[in-house]
């Protein structure tokens, strides 16, 4: 799927949108909840990383040598837009365990409804790292879109933006700002609604995770 020429890929893999489904699901637990999105955390990555580059080794079975392929996980940057984005560190981990970590802390002005930042920290080296980006829910798009300005100025060699769903609103107006960034959604709804909520989508993805509502 396209929008324009910005990639949007939709992570059709049934194990993917079954667990979705449970997720959307009001009546689950916070800690359902938690587990599905670590869950569904570890089939995303294995999505999101399918064209990641692999150099060759030379390692030893116990028969003979060969040169065989391995991924530099440590190359990798999972960047979490707090607070949501660290429902999916856990997953993301357990399956590229080397991987560094950097955090973006964003509000929204009540005032403009502009994004500010209270928090950004990165591993150093970033222009050796090809950084995924966490946020479970591409709503209006605006802390999407300012985490990326941000993490852009300090030139990791790629950027992938990974969500478990995506608004048509946001997913547009991110494309607009950052065609160059492709989007890994596990779903495309319908709409947002007036306070900025996706809809059908599953609620407050941080309360939800978090237990604080
Ligand atoms: N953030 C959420 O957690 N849920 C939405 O529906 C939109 C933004």
């Amino acid at each position: 799927m396209t929008a324009g020429a910005h990639r949007v890929h939709h992570l059709t893999h049934p194990l993917i949108q079954h667990k979705l489904t449970l997720m959307r699901e009001k009546e689950r637990s916070t800690y359902g909840f938690r587990t599905l999105m670590n869950e569904i955390a570890m089939l995303m990555a294995y999505e999101v990383t399918r064209d990641m580059t692999t150099t060759l080794i030379e390692i030893e079975t116990p028969l003979e040598k060969m040169m065989s392929p391995v991924i530099e996980g440590r190359k990798t940057v999972f960047v979490s837009i707090l607070r949501a984005g660290n429902g999916f560190l856990d997953g993301m981990l357990s399956v590229v365990p080397g991987a560094r970590i950097g955090h973006v802390g964003l509000y929204r002005d009540p005032k403009t409804l502009g994004a500010i930042e209270y928090y950004f920290k990165m591993p150093h080296g970033m222009h050796e790292r090809d950084a995924i980006v966490l946020d479970p829910m591409l709503a209006t798009g605006n802390s999407a879109i300012a985490a990326v300005d941000r993490l852009k100025e300090t030139g990791p060699k790629s950027i992938r933006f990974l969500c478990l769903l995506a608004a048509p609103e946001g997913l547009k107006r991110f494309g607009d700002a950052h065609p160059d960034v492709p989007v890994y959604t596990a779903a495309v709804d319908r709409a947002l609604d007036d306070h900025g909520y996706i809809v059908p989508g599953l609620g407050d993805a941080g309360d939800r995770l978090f237990g604080t509502k």
